[in-house]
């Protein structure tokens, strides 16, 4: 399948390598593709430049927002929550209507220093917000509470036994993202919460998730419903 994905940060690259790994066509956007793949210096992770990472994953294409989005038969957002509707607006409406968009962002404001807190919340979130303004592109919110390799490889915590959830308000298009989620990563237990709204739940959820990362040292952290 062709896949576009939003973002050439972590997510971008640790999603991207793997679903050519399962045989997809896939291209990462960027705004300006050219500086992009100029990058020589590490991320704010001290990662590798983006430039050695694309000569290691030589197979993912780089284009423009509206590139990708053109290419994607399915979109993946994972820009951060700031560049998430810019992003969407240079990808535009016509390439965007009438598909899906996994939407893994988060409104994180990290204006005041660790930890972060959310620009929106509580009464609205950011799924909502690009669903609102793209009304006939179908935003499933999913992906965004874990980790990014735990989003590829759930398996890498507690052999997969967790959760992870979705929300959006096309039914159809929820069940898609369900079946990829299951079939692509090897997600088990996916909690469908019902519409968009249910995206304040989960990027709320990242409050807890951040104090988790700080009193555990580490990323790799995430939740199982006992119900
Ligand atoms: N890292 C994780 O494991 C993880 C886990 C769960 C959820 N998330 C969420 O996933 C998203 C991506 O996270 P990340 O760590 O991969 O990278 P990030 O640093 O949060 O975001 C990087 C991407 O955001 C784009 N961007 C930033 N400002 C922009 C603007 N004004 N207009 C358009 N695009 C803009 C950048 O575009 P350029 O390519 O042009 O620089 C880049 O592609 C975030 O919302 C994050 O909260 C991350």
């Amino acid at each position: 399948m062709n896949i576009g994905i939003f973002g050439t940060g972590m997510v971008g690259q640790v999603l991207a390598p793997k679903l050519v790994e399962l045989g997809h066509d896939v291209m990462l956007g960027t705004r300006n593709p050219a500086e992009t793949l100029a990058r020589n210096e590490k991320d704010n992770y001290g990662n590798p430049p983006f430039s050695e990472w694309h000569q290691n994953n030589p197979k993912v294409k780089v284009g423009t927002f509206a590139e990708a989005a053109a290419h994607g038969e399915l979109l993946m957002n994972g820009t951060s929550g700031h560049g998430s509707l810019p992003a969407l607006r240079a990808a535009g409406e016509r390439n965007l209507n009438g598909k899906i968009l996994i939407d893994i962002a988060n409104p994180l404001d990290l204006s005041q220093g660790f930890p972060p807190s959310l620009y929106v919340g509580n009464t609205d979130s950011l799924g909502e917000q690009i669903q609102r303004e793209f009304p006939a592109l179908n935003v499933v919110k999913a992906l965004n509470t874990v980790n990014a390799f735990v989003m590829v490889n759930p398996a890498i915590l507690g052999n997969g036994d967790h959760d992870i959830f979705v929300s959006g308000n096309d039914a159809q298009a929820k069940q898609t993202v369900i079946a990829f989620l299951k079939s692509q990563f090897g997600w088990k237990d996916v909690i469908d919460f019902g519409d968009i709204t249910y995206a304040r739940a989960t990027e709320g959820y990242l409050a807890l998730w951040i104090r988790m990362y700080a009193q555990f040292q580490t990323p790799m952290v995430t939740i199982k419903v006992v119900k």
